[in-house]
């Protein structure tokens, strides 16, 4: 895995540890002994560290977390590099991430090409720098850059790594660069010491503010997160401890953290969404289609914020309307999206029309008979997807993949009205397009396996999560929600307002809950006035009172026209105690507890339901949807994964318990879950 040579004066120390070059056991083990051999050989004055593969390290070794520590501390290895007697340059390309940067700031020197990124992504874990990450960069890049970046998550560029003094040089070759250095080093003999360094700290004392100010900025992202608390407070010590002190402070943190349930379960989190990625029956190496045009279908809000994504990437989108009004306004909307990046200055306005120069708008299907991809994003109707898919069929060249946008509907439906249902499947964006980053591939009965394989290669490379569905109504995510507003909606029937509903939701750690969220969306998806029923049902109701949600000013809520803040309106308790009284329902108090168990368990019992029927490959790919798409607090790993730590025996009780007092058929049991429980088993022992 470590590799030694010297050349020309220089001791390289190659790592070798695919994919991602992790700091296993092994790699510790041989950098270790790699490092002390070379710091004794005479014939070396300076050591040059340098990866096999496509990166550098990209951190340490996350499998091997929770288990006990094995082989040589990566501690031992760091005081090894940083107290060598002789010059260490380490040599950087791909992604120098976590452990690997925190292995390169114990190196007196370092290097990297344009290219390399670099980042503390610890945060995504639960977890913070753990190996002088947080003492060290601070020395480096100053403060508020490091907090920054450690609390993100997020890499920088080469540039910015040269300009903030993370790297000393950015070289052409890698290992051309990287000797060059090392002789340079090695004549000049200088050792530099990043825990030596303390002007930036001083810079830092002289604004006390400082910390306070980035609390308050992270508090809306951070709430429920324990880690960023943790990495701020670690920074802070870099100002009042000594460098040792320091160190030993961030090791008593990450220790909290790593064990903690949170850690436990966005490490879980960053496995599933791999897992994700891999379709059993469809190996790595299935040919896939090149897609280097799209056609899109529908100008609304999925439609444009779809060809988004494409436009982004480079790939030219040819975009249809039924009439031209529809279609102007949906380029409008694209090009307004991307204005505000000029604003902001992620973009300048001759970008934006580079960008807008790739779509090219069209009121004719037959414009996109030359695409690699159609997807179509018309109106939620079959009928209409039928027509369009008809049409298609007879239009699109042979060879072409064919997608559905519906959120809901029976693809395998649209496919069979085609003569090609080998080449269909859908495509489930979720709103707004081209910022979520989760999409459900829904594979139909007759989608080839080069069909799927591109849809999911394609997704990754527009920078999204893909997980296969099969076809069932509102496939994983959707299906799941309805499951959950039934319930929300029971509650508050039964006694319970729409605010507390929401708290408990939002408590639990989702970004806001159902009755906020119907607000959000608009109460009257679905709405039609002429057959409203708001004598039974409160959104019916809210809709004909002109309530239709946040577009209209108020739904559940009042929103303040200025902040959007929201205010419960007591009216609105009024009216569902009279749709209450409509239906018949016995009205009382109920606990907190109860209503989250009967929103979640709801979605459980139907998650299970959904792998009974084979309708997801995997437990985690359902937590992988709800985490990505629906704001389920990923330190709580998704709906599966906390099913698992409540223990499927409890859950099923009380599901039985929900159902004696039912009616109906709501609270039947999944099958999965009574076989899992009298096997005594969990969501995880599924292979
Ligand atoms: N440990 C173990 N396995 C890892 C890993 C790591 N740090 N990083 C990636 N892998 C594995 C993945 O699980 C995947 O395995 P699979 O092929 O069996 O599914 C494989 O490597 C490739 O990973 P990706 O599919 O993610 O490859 P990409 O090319 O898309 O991305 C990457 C590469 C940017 C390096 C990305 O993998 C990544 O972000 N990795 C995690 C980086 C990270 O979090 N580092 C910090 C670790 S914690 C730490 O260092 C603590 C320290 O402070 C003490
Ligand atoms: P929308 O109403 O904003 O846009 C639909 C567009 O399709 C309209 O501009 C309409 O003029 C156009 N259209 C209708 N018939 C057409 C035809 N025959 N040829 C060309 N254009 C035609 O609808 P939206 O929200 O964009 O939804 C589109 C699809 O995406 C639906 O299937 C919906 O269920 C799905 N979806 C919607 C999400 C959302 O949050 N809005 C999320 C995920 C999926």
């Amino acid at each position: 895995m470590v590799d030694l040579e010297i050349q020309d004066g220089v001791a390289i120390v190659t790592i070798d540890n695919p994919p991602v070059n992790a700091l296993s056991e092994g790699v510790r083990n041989g950098l270790s002994e790699a490092v002390q051999k070379a710091d004794a050989d005479d014939s070396a004055n300076a050591i040059l560290i340098i990866c096999s593969g496509r990166t550098y390290i990209a951190g340490a070794d996350i499998k091997e977390f929770g288990k006990p520590p094995t082989g040589v501390s990566l501690f031992d290895v760091h005081d090894a590099m940083e107290g060598a007697s002789k010059p260490i340059v380490s040599a950087i390309h791909g992604t120098c991430l976590g452990g690997g940067l925190e292995t390169a700031l114990c190196c007196h020197y370092r290097v990297a090409v344009a290219s390399a990124k670099f980042g503390f992504p610890e945060v995504h874990l639960g977890i913070l720098p753990g190996a002088g990450g947080t003492q060290r960069l601070p020395r480096i890049v100053g403060v508020e850059k490091s907090l920054d970046m450690m609390v993100s998550g997020k890499p920088v560029n080469a540039r910015f790594a040269l300009e903030n003094g993370l790297i000393d040089e950015i070289v052409d070759d890698l290992f051309e660069g990287g000797m060059a250095f090392a002789k340079k080093a090695g004549a000049e003999s200088k050792l530099v010491r990043v825990r030596d360094s303390s002007q930036k700290l001083d810079e830092a004392k002289a604004d006390p503010e400082l910390f306070d100010r980035f609390r308050k900025k992270i508090a809306r992202k951070a709430r429920g997160f324990d880690a960023p608390e943790a990495i701020i407070q670690c920074v802070e010590d870099t100002l009042t401890h000594s460098f040792d002190d320091g160190i030993q402070a961030e090791r008593e943190r990450f220790m909290t953290l790593v064990s903690g349930a949170k850690s436990e379960a966005q490490r879980y989190y960053f496995f599933a969404e791999r897992q994700a990625n891999k379709i059993p029956d469809v190996p790595k190496e299935t040919e896939t289609i090149a897609i280097e045009k799209v056609g899109m279908i529908g100008a609304g809000t999925m439609g444009g914020g779809i060809s988004m994504n494409f436009l982004s990437r480079g790939i030219p989108v040819t975009i249809v309307e039924s009439n031209q009004e529809a279609l102007d306004r949906g380029v409008s909307v694209v090009r307004k999206n991307y204005m505000r990046g000029v604003k902001s200055g992620r973009i300048t306005e001759e970008g934006v029309d580079q960008l807008m120069a790739l779509l090219t708008p069209s009121l004719s299907l037959e414009d996109l008979a030359d695409c690699d991809m159609v997807i179509e994003a018309v109106f939620e109707n079959l009928d209409l997807k039928k027509e369009v898919f008809t049409k298609l069929d007879g239009i699109v060249k042979q060879g072409a993949v064919l997608a559905t946008n519906s959120s809901a509907l029976d693809v395998d439906a649209i496919a069979a009205v085609t003569q090609r249902p080998e080449w269909v499947l859908g495509t489930h964006f979720f709103s707004p397009a081209n910022i979520m980053r989760l999409l459900e591939i829904v594979r139909a009965e007759k989608t080839s396996k080069p069909v799927l394989a591109t849809a999911m290669g394609l997704a990754r490379k527009l920078g999204k999560v893909p997980v296969v569905s099969g076809v069932c109504p509102g496939f994983i995510g959707n299906r799941i929600l309805f499951k959950r507003e039934v319930q929300a909606d029971k509650l508050i029937y039964e006694g319970a307002t729409p605010w507390e509903v929401d708290e408990v939701i939002y408590n639990f750690g989702f970004p806001m809950g159902p009755f906020a969220m119907g607000d959000l969306a608009g109460l009257d998806i679905g709405w039609d006035a002429e057959s409203s029923r708001g004598e039974t049902e409160i959104r019916h109701k809210l809709c004909e009172l002109g309530r239709r949600g946040q577009k209209t000013g108020s739904g559940f809520y009042n929103y303040d026209p200025e902040t959007r803040a929201k205010t419960p309106e007591p009216e609105v308790e009024k009216l569902i105690s009279e749709i209450s009284g409509n239906l018949g329902a016995t009205r009382r108090e109920i606990s907190k507890e109860e209503i989250l168990e009967r929103c979640l368990y709801a979605m459980i019992n139907e998650g299970a339901r959904i792998l009974e029927e084979g309708m997801s490959q995997r437990p985690s790919d359902i937590d992988v949807v709800w985490v990505n798409g629906y704001g389920w607090p990923v330190y709580r790993g998704g709906p599966m994964y906390y099913a698992d730590t409540i223990g499927l025996d409890r859950i099923l009780a009380k599901i039985k318990e929900f159902q004696a007092q039912d009616n109906d058929d709501f609270w039947q049991p999944s099958a999965l879950i009574e076989s899992l429980v009298s096997e005594g088993k969990g969501f995880k022992d599924m292979a």
